[in-house]
């Protein structure tokens, strides 16, 4: 079974707007999903950590025609996602881990954002991907936004996210929230991410998006 990072309580109310503080250009990412995506043959999605279902919300708004399945471990996201979502026939919204998955059930495409620094490299986030790559076809896009960079590189790029957040926020917030993001996520290098998908049945991904920390990757299912 996969590691499992819960959002709860504030952490599940207060993720919006959180998110918008912390990641210049989230929304220019989001935004552009179903763009990037438009030319995928089978336009059948699966969004693991689906959280409140922010990219969820981008493809039902997508001229083209998309069937998504979100999927979500914290009961509160998936809570927040379902009332953002549920009157649209062409989203199934699942609280679980992709285990909990039809696994006779392929895919056209996937994304997975915010998620994979959660999980250690002691096999947790090879597991995760390989999860996902068993259930695409094969020259399926996968999508990834994720905090990238080893040790150094984080620390450099911290210093410019610091610069880049908006103004008034309470100092020992910031020097908190920056401490954790060096010390408690499980981050990797370029190289490694890059390792790590093509053991779990990817392509080499390439970077078509950074912001600080944030890195966006683009690869296929071999
Ligand atoms: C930072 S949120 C990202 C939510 C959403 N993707 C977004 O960009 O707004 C991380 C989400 O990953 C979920 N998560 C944690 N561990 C997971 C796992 N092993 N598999 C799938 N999702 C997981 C959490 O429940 C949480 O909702």
């Amino acid at each position: 079974m996969n590691k499992v990072e819960i959002f709860e309580n504030e952490r599940a109310t207060g993720y919006n707007q959180f998110v918008e503080t912390w990641i210049p250009n989230y929304h220019y990412f989001l935004d552009r999903l179903p763009k990037l995506l438009r030319e995928t043959k089978q336009k059948d999605l699966l969004v693991v950590g689906c959280g409140t279902g922010n990219e969820i919300e981008r493809f039902v708004h997508a001229p083209e025609h998309w069937k998504i399945t979100g999927i979500d471990p914290s009961p509160e996201m998936i809570k927040q996602a379902r009332q953002k979502l549920q009157t649209y026939e062409n989203v199934t919204l699942i609280e679980g881990l992709l285990a909990n998955l039809d696994p006779e059930r392929t895919y056209g495409a996937a994304t997975l954002l915010l998620v994979l620094h959660f999980l250690d490299d002691n096999g947790n986030k090879l597991n995760l991907l390989k999860g996902i790559a068993e259930r695409l076809v094969s020259g399926a896009p996968f999508v990834i936004l994720d905090i990238t960079g080893d040790k150094n590189k984080i620390r450099q790029n911290l210093k410019i996210l610091k610069l880049l957040l908006p103004d008034g926020l309470d100092e020992e917030q910031i020097s908190n929230r920056l401490n954790r993001i060096e010390t408690e996520l499980f981050t990797v290098s370029e190289e490694r991410l890059s390792e790590l998908c093509t053991a779990a049945g990817f392509e080499p991904p390439l970077r078509f998006f950074q912001s600080s920390i944030y890195m966006g990757w683009l690869t296929k299912k071999k």
